[in-house]
């Protein structure tokens, strides 16, 4: 099955997945986010893994639901501690229901995670729960330490490197080791993707913070200039500290420090220095770093050309979104 066929097939099988009407709001606000779409990345690297290793895909399917479904229960839960009003182009959760609700749904939809991976085949439950239960929780490792930087100054890239890693590279991985564990596997194949996916997952983060910066709202579905905002220690903000003169440094620490400012104000003065140090084209030669170490994982496993590249031009694809 090409891409658009397991992508297909995916979305076919989420709306088999039939959830309560009341009380209302609950299961109302996890069919909302999960409509709004998204790129559904993680499924598809799911399903991919799973293919390239010469799984059934039906088996797989639950598994790649499941991911998707903690993807979710993740944002609603983000965009309330990033206090974020726009996701995929549409207002958030917590701002189209309530954040209580928020709360809740994300909670209902972590559940119906478990609901799904107990649907894998029985030999491979207990493995699959073991890498999922890992990972959740290193997302919310990664989200706490995100969330202790916006009021810690001494942040380092190191440190910077392991909560992306955290709360968004595992995800990824784990999504493709699960693709491959389902597939049968060894435990070689399984740690070379979930290598893949850790590496193309730092990629991403980079480049998510760097849309945040320097996209445009309407392709990329988020309040841009919210990183800024928020005071998070993205890569961009610690390279401009590191690399800023006396006056450009002072300017960027009156900014975090202010306690009330104009948002549009904030975002456009400290964009500025971004521009004049240049920080986006360092953020990017650190993107191709990680690329590079995500495709060197994909040269190692035992699979043919073809299939290789079928993994290199995901990731390259990924490298190069607008949103
Ligand atoms: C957003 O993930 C959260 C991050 C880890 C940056 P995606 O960019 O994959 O979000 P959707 O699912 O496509 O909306
Ligand atoms: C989010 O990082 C990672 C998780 C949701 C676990 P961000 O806060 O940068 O994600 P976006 O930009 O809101 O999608
Ligand atoms: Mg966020
Ligand atoms: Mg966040
Ligand atoms: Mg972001």
């Amino acid at each position: 099955m090409n891409n658009m066929d397991l992508s297909k097939k995916f979305e076919d099988y989420l709306h088999t997945l039939k959830w309560k009407n009341e009380p209302e709001g609950l299961y109302e606000a996890i069919s909302y986010i999960l409509q709004l779409g998204g790129k559904r990345i993680r499924p598809q690297l799911v399903l991919l893994s799973n293919q390239i290793l010469n799984g059934n895909v039906n088996d797989a399917m639950p598994a790649a639901a499941a991911i998707e479904l903690f993807h979710n229960f993740s944002l609603i839960h983000d965009d309330i501690m990033d206090n974020a009003p726009l996701r995929r182009g549409k207002k958030t959760v917590h701002q189209k229901f309530d954040t209580n609700t928020a709360i809740l749904s994300g909670d209902a939809a972590l559940i119906f995670c478990y609901e799904e991976l107990l649907k894998l085949p029985a030999d491979k439950v207990s493995a699959a729960i073991k890498l999922f239960n890992k990972t959740a929780l290193e997302v919310c490792e990664g989200q706490q330490f995100d969330m202790l930087f916006e009021n810690k100054s001494t942040v380092s890239v190191d440190d910077y490197l392991e909560m992306i890693r955290l709360k968004t590279a595992v995800l990824l991985g784990c999504a493709l080791q699960l693709g491959a564990m389902l597939a049968d596997a060894n435990s070689i194949q399984q740690e070379l993707m979930y290598e893949f996916g850790m590496q193309m997952g730092v990629a991403f983060q980079l480049q998510d913070d760097i849309l945040d910066t320097f996209g445009n709202t309407e392709t990329f579905g988020k309040q841009v200039g919210g990183d800024i905002i928020q005071n998070k220690k993205t890569f961009l903000l610690l390279k401009a500290f590191e690399l800023a003169n006396l006056e450009q440094q002072k300017v960027l620490a009156d900014w975090l420090t202010k306690k009330e400012f104009d948002n549009v104000e904030k975002v456009e003065a400290v964009k500025n220095i971004f521009n004049q140090i240049g920080v986006r084209k360092i953020a990017e030669t650190e993107m191709e770093i990680h690329f590079q170490k995500a495709i060197h994982a994909v040269h190692q496993q035992f699979i043919n050309d073809e299939k290789k590249n079928r993994l290199i031009a995901f990731a390259s694809a990924l490298m190069k979104r607008e949103k």
